[in-house]
């Protein structure tokens, strides 16, 4: 019965407790050069790889040009970063304004901004000193995959140096406590949450950042974001890649060829529909539901390409198999080892492209958005001056498949929210050496693939909370019920009788 009772409260206590995690989750480049390496010599045989240069061609384009009044020109090449430690914009916060830098991150939905010193980082937003800030007095809290801050909720006007004109007002979360948020290395104070109001805490009355936005200055809903860290080593700290927020449209020089949409499935996170993978030429013919289990989304605060654990298993099998280099040390698949070569040697072309089919506007096509292994097989410098050393961009996810940096670098990514779809091209930037690093093609037919591929297993917050609310509920009436017979039956015991023919009650006098 203590069991019993144990695990009541225990359950109790779990549902309260439970928040979705808001996908965060950034690598900071540093590995223990002692411990990390995987320095098995590889043998660098025959590529067995045939890659198909298969084109889009006849790719429908969708692209739509700025409408108004605002000059994406000015916004090109307004954020720094790499996918390792995010990619950041630079804002002033508050009267007289004060500069920091903000994490873009698609993810979540709270701006917060440092708002108290912490050893990683240079500065933080001091209240005090802006003469608009208002304080809500609501304290608001805040849990990544990794990562975590607590703090309190307030107004304040921003502007963005490179953004679209004025100033604006807006919810700011003044972080006092984090932890694992900051981290060694990164450059930025602050996160700037991009996706919808269902996900903002406390709750969804918080109006997130580009809601504002859009509703106070007039500019088109919907923001696109290229990230130009490809290639780039990710212990580069000197010289961060550039990149560009583009908010209110498109700018047609940040994108070749065709832009292809994916539907927006439901506006939380910006999650979309995976219809299938494929490493090299070979389909992984997984269930569609595996790819979506339980959600697919596209989010910048994510370093990694992030599989559902079958997924990335299946993908791992696939690429030893296609890579003919199969004396890696599991360390390496995992992410606690790097791999290494002798400076010169390249290991690139023995790895397979990897594709990731998503559900074309026209329900029944789809189209493919391909990287290249040097957007997942990611060079990691300073390590040893005699080897080239890299990580494994993908890993394996409990709460479900993320599109993160790592193949978001490959492409111009439109966030086009007035028409819940999210867009893709091939980023002018994703290329190395002259070489592009990513593709995109498309339409192939999706009818064989008309079942929903999401559903079942996906559990949406609104729904988690009443389930949530409704375990308290009946926690509360169980420990009523437990209080009550922790009395009744000593009471009795003094009678020497028992009347009582409910089994929890004989249980318990057992
Ligand atoms: C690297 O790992 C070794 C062995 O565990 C340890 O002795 C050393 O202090 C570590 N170095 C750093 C910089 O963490
Ligand atoms: C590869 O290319 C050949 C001809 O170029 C084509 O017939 C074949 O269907 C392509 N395969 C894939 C998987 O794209
Ligand atoms: C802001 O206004 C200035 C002056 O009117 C203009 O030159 C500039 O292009 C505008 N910037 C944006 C991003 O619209
Ligand atoms: C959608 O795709 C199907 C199959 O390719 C095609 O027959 C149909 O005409 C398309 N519908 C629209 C509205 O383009």
């Amino acid at each position: 019965m203590l069991l019993c009772r144990v695990s009541v409260f225990f359950l109790c206590f779990w549902t309260s407790n439970s928040h979705y995690n808001i996908p965060l989750k950034i690598f900071t480049g540093k590995f223990n050069s002692s411990v990390d390496l995987d320095l098995s010599s590889l043998k660098l045989g025959e590529s067995s790889l045939k890659q198909n240069e298969t084109d889009s061609g006849n790719g429908l384009s969708l692209a739509s040009d700025p409408s108004g009044t605002v000059n994406f020109l000015d916004m090109v090449n307004n954020l720094k970063g790499d996918a390792g430690r995010g990619y950041y914009l630079e804002m002033m916060i508050g009267t007289p304004g004060q500069t920091l830098n903000i994490l873009v991150d698609t993810g979540s939905s709270n701006f917060a901004v440092a708002a108290a010193a912490h050893p990683y980082i240079t500065h933080y937003f001091n209240r005090a000193l802006s003469s608009t800030y208002r304080s809500a007095g609501r304290a608001v809290e805040v849990k990544y995959t990794q990562g975590s801050w607590e703090g309190e909720l307030g107004t304040d006007l921003i502007s963005i140096p490179k953004g679209p004109n004025g100033t604006i007002s807006i919810n700011i979360a003044a972080i006092l406590f984090s932890s694992d948020f900051f981290l060694p290395g990164v450059n930025w104070q602050g996160i700037l949450g991009l996706a919808y109001p269902l996900l903002a805490r406390p709750d969804s009355s918080v109006e997130p950042f580009f809601n504002s936005m859009v509703r106070q200055t007039g500019i088109p809903n919907i923001f696109s974001l290229q990230m130009c860290g490809a290639g780039l080593s990710a212990s580069n700290t000197a010289d961060p890649a550039g990149g560009s927020l583009i908010m209110g449209g498109i700018e047609p020089t940040l994108y070749r060829g065709s832009m292809w949409y994916t539907p927006i499935l439901e506006e939380w996170y910006y999650q979309v529909e995976v219809l299938k993978l494929e490493v090299g030429d070979q389909n992984l013919n997984l269930d569609c539901r595996e790819y979506n289990s339980d959600k697919a989304i596209v989010d910048s605060g994510t370093t990694l390409l992030r599989l559902p654990v079958n997924v990335f298993n299946a993908v791992v099998e696939a690429i030893t198999q296609t890579s003919l280099i199969q004396d890696f040390s599991s360390g390496f698949w995992t992410g606690s080892k790097l791999a290494c070569w002798l400076k010169g040697e390249t290991p690139l072309k023995f790895f397979p492209k990897i594709s990731i089919y998503l559900r074309a506007t026209n329900a029944s096509q789809s189209f493919r958005i391909t990287i290249l292994p040097q957007l997942y097989i990611q060079p990691i410098t300073d390590i040893d001056g005699t080897l080239n050393c890299y990580r494994f961009g993908i890993s394996p996810s409990a709460n479900g498949l993320v599109i993160g940096a790592t193949v978001m670098e490959g492409f111009y990514v439109v966030f086009d929210r007035a028409q819940k779809r999210v867009g893709f091209a091939v980023s002018t930037c994703a290329e190395t050496g002259g070489v592009p690093v990513a593709e995109i093609s498309g339409p192939f037919s999706a009818v064989d693939v008309t079942s929903e591929c999401v559903g079942g297993f996906a559990i949406r917050e609104p729904l988690l909370w009443i389930i949530a609310y409704a375990l308290m509920g009946v926690c509360a009436l169980v420990l009523v019920i437990l209080l009550v017979l922790l009395f009744l039956p000593c009471r009795r015991r003094r009678d020497g009788e028992i009347t009582d023919q409910s089994s929890l009650v004989r249980h318990r006098i057992k």
